[in-house]
């Protein structure tokens, strides 16, 4: 069996021993080395000359969750499916990150740091539970991670998606004709959509103004589903108390860019759910062996769909 591996430039030797270590049959090319017909690519941002060079002939794995970025190279072959990774090991990271944004804008922290920062004793009032509902869009893998991580804290949660969920204590929306009861009720907006066509620009002006006064946003998802200049707008006007952002549409986030300094922006560097090599590798053996038997895997992407 032929693989062809073209992981993150930094990281190339320790995907090579991990996969090597999966799949000791394997005969692996490490990126530029690359056979004319590999039995299976794996891929991170592939250079648009990969696939021109190499044409897989089972199944291309992107080394990520997110596939925006592949499925947008012009000569990726027809045909072959594209497998995404599920969860492996992201899910409890987000969990985590998620959850830890959510507390700190429920237990207004932000507003403590300032008071600290002016030397004031200020005990807040209590917010109501139930009035803190927290949205999630995008209810997939790392969604449902999320809403789990969250359930112990006994806030309202809510989930928007493209299908109708079933998930006890999560009540679900559907689609654009719903989108507008379920940001109505959310004061931690959560973002993990993939990035499509259909999502690409959705956290707009009218997103935020549809959310509650007051309302905190959260983007784990890609950069390009929010509008800068909207998001600010929303915030220094104080419609939205703040923003946890740990992705953007340029990154690193350019040097100049106003999130860098703005009092009620919380950022990240994309750190939030790092891929962890073992973790990933141990999913992606696991499914070329099925794939060999003739058995199914999860994680194809629908390229039409855009995830
Ligand atoms: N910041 C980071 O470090 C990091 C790490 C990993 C992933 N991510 C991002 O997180 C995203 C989500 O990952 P995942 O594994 O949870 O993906 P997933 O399992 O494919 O879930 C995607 C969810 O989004 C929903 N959705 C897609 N398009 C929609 C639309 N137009 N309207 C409403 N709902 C829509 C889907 O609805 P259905 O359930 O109805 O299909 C599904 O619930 C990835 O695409 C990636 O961009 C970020």
């Amino acid at each position: 069996m032929q693989i062809l591996l073209q992981p993150p430039r930094d990281e190339r030797h320790a995907w090579l021993a991990a996969l090597a270590g999966a799949l000791p049959d394997a005969a692996i090319s490490l990126w530029p080395d690359a056979p004319a017909t590999p039995d299976y690519a794996l891929v991170w941002k592939p250079p648009a000359d990969l696939f021109a060079r190499a044409r897989p002939a089972k199944a291309i794995f992107n080394l990520g969750a997110g596939v925006e970025v592949l499925l947008a190279i012009p000569a990726l072959p027809d045909g072959v499916p594209v497998i995404r990774l599920e969860d492996a090991g992201m899910a409890a990271q987000m969990g985590e990150y998620v959850t830890l944004a959510v507390l700190r804008a429920y237990r207004e922290l932000d507003a403590y740091a300032a008071q600290q920062r002016a030397g004031r004793w200020q005990p807040r009032p209590p917010i109501a539970k139930p009035a803190f509902g927290v949205g999630i869009l995008g209810f997939g893998v790392l969604g449902r991670a999320v809403a789990d991580a969250l359930a112990p804290f006994g806030f309202p949660l809510r989930a928007w998606s493209l299908s109708r969920q079933r998930s006890p204590g999560v009540e679900s929306f559907v689609g654009r004709a719903e989108l507008g009861s379920f940001l109505a009720a959310t004061q931690a907006l959560v973002c993990l959509l993939p990035s499509t066509r259909e999502t690409r620009g959705l956290l707009d002006r009218a997103a935020f103004a549809a959310l509650p006064r007051g309302a905190h946003v959260v983007n784990v998802a890609r950069g390009d589903i929010v509008v800068d200049e909207d998001l600010i707008a929303a915030l220094d006007c104080g419609h939205l108390a703040g923003a946890t952002l740990d992705v953007f549409r340029t990154e690193p986030l350019p040097s100049g860019h106003p999130f860098w300094h703005h009092p009620q922006v919380t950022l990240t560097p994309h750190a939030s759910a790092v891929t962890l090599i073992e973790d990933a590798v141990l999913q992606v053996a696991g499914k070329i062996r099925r794939l060999e038997r003739g058995e199914p895997v999860t994680g194809i992407v629908d390229r039409a769909r855009g995830y």
